[in-house]
């Protein structure tokens, strides 16, 4: 069951504001009656209208994209900037959205479906699911650095949690380095703002891995569609904390 201003927002029919609004005017109805109360719980049996026309029940997919560079993690983008929806333009049907997001210059994995509720399970901070990145730096960051960042560092809106992180490459005569860190939380520029913190600013980020997924097969700007087991795991990681 879910609230039915989210279920017309997940529709794509409005924004979740403009879904209420639309319940208080009386132009929704629920199984032919009209339904003013914002927050009915509505299932998927439900017959919900909208100003007369009928919710159409579309299918959930679930779309795993290598986004390149370059790219921007909205539906749309009043810059005219391309976005990650637009590599499934001429391809798939369904109003699909970004499951959290990378910021324009970070490329990798990123998730999209028409799923709110499965969204919202990969993207709250309290189901904890891991995303790995990889970082190129300006500097090189000491031992003492690095285990800040494991511990969690002090930011402006708090301090981050406990992250792991490995330096795989140093480049001490170009001054440079590259680490590996995984996160489980999803605030802005996250990563960025952790190596800032100690010093050694990211030049380059790349997510490598979200919970178990991987980008192998795949080039910049290509996708490929979830399993339904992988979706099933994906739940089950979120719900328990546990893979299998
Ligand atoms: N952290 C960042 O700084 N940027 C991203 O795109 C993702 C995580």
């Amino acid at each position: 069951m879910e609230r039915l201003q989210k279920v017309i927002a997940y529709a794509g029919v409005a924004s979740r504001r403009k879904a209420e609004q639309l319940i208080l005017e009386g132009k929704v109805k629920v199984n032919g009656k009209v339904v003013t109360q914002l927050g009915t719980k509505v299932s998927n049996s439900d017959v919900i209208e909208v100003n007369g026309i009928k919710l159409e029940k579309q299918d959930k997919v679930y779309y795993l994209l290598y986004k390149p560079r370059g790219v921007i993690s909205t539906v749309s983008d009043d810059k005219g900037r391309k976005t990650v929806v637009d590599f499934f333009k001429d391809v798939v049907d369904e109003r699909i959205f970004p499951v959290g997001r990378l910021d324009y210059d970070t490329s990798g994995l990123i998730l999209l479906t028409n799923d709110g509720e499965f969204a919202n399970l990969m993207t709250h901070p309290k189901f904890k699911i891991e995303k790995k990145y990889i970082a190129r730096l300006k500097g090189i960051p000491t031992i003492e650095d690095l285990k800040k960042l494991q511990r969690g560092i002090e930011l402006e809106d708090g301090k981050t949690a406990p992250a792991k992180v490995s330096m795989t490459t140093v480049d001490r005569k170009a001054n440079k380095a590259i680490c590996e860190i995984t996160i489980h939380e999803g605030r802005n520029r996250q990563v960025r703002r952790m190596f800032e913190a100690i010093g050694t600013p990211v030049v380059k980020l790349k997510r490598e891995k979200f919970a178990f997924l991987d980008l192998t097969g795949l080039n910049p700007g290509e996708f490929r569609e979830l399993t339904k087991h992988e979706v099933k795991r994906l739940r089950v990681l979120a719900e328990t904390g546990r893979i299998d």
